[in-house]
């Protein structure tokens, strides 16, 4: 009923308005005001976090795509290997297992039973295994070592929203406290990260009050049969649920692609007036990375694309290859992506609608796929 969607026209606009607050409900109570981690909830022995040799994360559709931003963090903070794996992939090619692997689970419903058949498989094999998930007490968490829960609220719309963004939070909480249990060095970068963490409630917020021009470009946009997206670094895993969004959404053809990729082969794609959306990584930092994308950015404008470049406030070097320019606030590198994504969302809401399709319930697909 129009009560139960808060004055939204779909529960997908009101979810992807709640994200500021789901954010600062997931990070509620885990960071102490010395910046330390305090996530006593995952009950798993310190020494087992500290013994691991491997992380391994398994997921589906939007949760694989926050796991695979998870292993960007994951890796640079605490430098055990970590893995990324489609669920439904992951037990049919045996993988490597033992004691010493720390299997991560990212579920919004709980419920998925390609996560669930690759999460028992893990721990037939000995490993451990951390759910992350939305739901209290649903499936998968039971069926694991230890769970930290997502604290997004109901989300009811199929296309994923603040599930998602809450996925990144509690996958940044985890790899930090990993870092704190295995003795990483709290350095400037690290603080720098806690910081922002507590303020990217209000940054969410201020991408959210910003998104008018994004919800014309779209409409603009609703007679197109392709969108590419790119993205590098985080970017790239963004860039894969910008796609993913528009296809259960605006039934579009869309595809990300890691902008390096382009001369590989996705470049011939590019013709006249084809909109693609580049996620731009921070200018500062990583420079080299940044450098690499505006050349990509003008690659494409020079063969006719259509350029929707999504790019930090202050970030000068894209305007002149921008025929839409989307700003974000600058984060440090690693948060990026939970800023980034709230265009991309809005885009494919907006497109959706304007092809007159139904927002909450896309054709042909469930809210919790409880099917291999
Ligand atoms: C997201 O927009 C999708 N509807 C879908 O990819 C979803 O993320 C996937 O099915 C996993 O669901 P889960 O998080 O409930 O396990």
């Amino acid at each position: 009923s129009a009560a139960e969607k808060g004055g939204y026209d779909h529960f997908m606009l009101k979810e992807i308005a709640e994200q500021p607050r789901a954010v600062a409900d997931t990070l509620l109570g885990r960071i102490d005001g010395a910046g330390r981690l305090t996530l006593d909830e995952v009950r798993i022995p310190g020494s087992v976090l500290r013994e691991a040799d491997k992380v391994v994360i398994i997921a589906c559709g939007t949760a694989f795509h926050a796991g695979l931003i998870a292993k960007y963090a994951i890796e640079h903070w605490t430098r055990i290997p970590c893995e990324v794996e489609l669920a439904s992939e992951f037990r049919y090619r045996d993988p490597i297992l033992n004691r010493r692997t720390l299997v991560i689970a990212i579920s919004q419903s709980g419920e998925t039973m390609d996560t669930l058949m690759a999460l028992r498989h893990a721990r037939e094999q000995g490993a451990k295994v951390l759910a992350v998930c939305n739901t209290n007490g649903s499936t998968i968490p039971r069926e694991s070592d230890a769970v930290l829960y997502t604290h997004a609220g109901p989300e009811v719309a199929v296309a994923s929203t603040k599930a998602f963004l809450t996925q990144l939070v509690a996958c940044y909480l985890l790899a930090l406290y990993l870092g704190q249990v295995r003795g990483t060095k709290w350095g400037d970068e690290i603080h720098a990260v806690v910081r922002e963490l507590a303020r990217i409630g209000d940054e969410v917020e201020r991408v959210l009050e910003t998104m008018e021009p994004v919800r014309a470009l779209a409409r603009s946009l609703a007679h197109k049969d392709t969108v590419l997206f790119l993205g590098r670094h985080v970017g790239y895993p963004v860039a894969l649920e910008g796609a993913l969004k528009l296809k259960e959404l605006a039934y579009m053809h869309a595809e990300g692609f890691a902008a390096g990729e382009l001369k590989h082969g996705p470049i011939a794609l590019v013709e006249e007036d084809l909109p693609v959306v580049v996620v731009v990584p921070s200018p500062k930092g990583r420079s080299v990375l940044h450098d690499k994308i505006v050349s990509n950015i003008q690659e494409i404008r020079a063969r006719g694309a259509r350029t929707i470049v999504i790019a930090e406030e202050g970030d000068e070097a894209v305007v002149p290859y921008a025929d839409h320019l989307i700003r974000i606030p600058a984060t440090p590198t690693l948060l990026q992506p939970l800023v980034s994504t709230v265009p991309l969302q809005v885009f494919a809401c907006e497109l959706a609608t304007a092809r007159g399709n139904e927002v909450d319930q896309p054709r042909n697909l469930a809210k919790s796929v409880t099917v291999e």
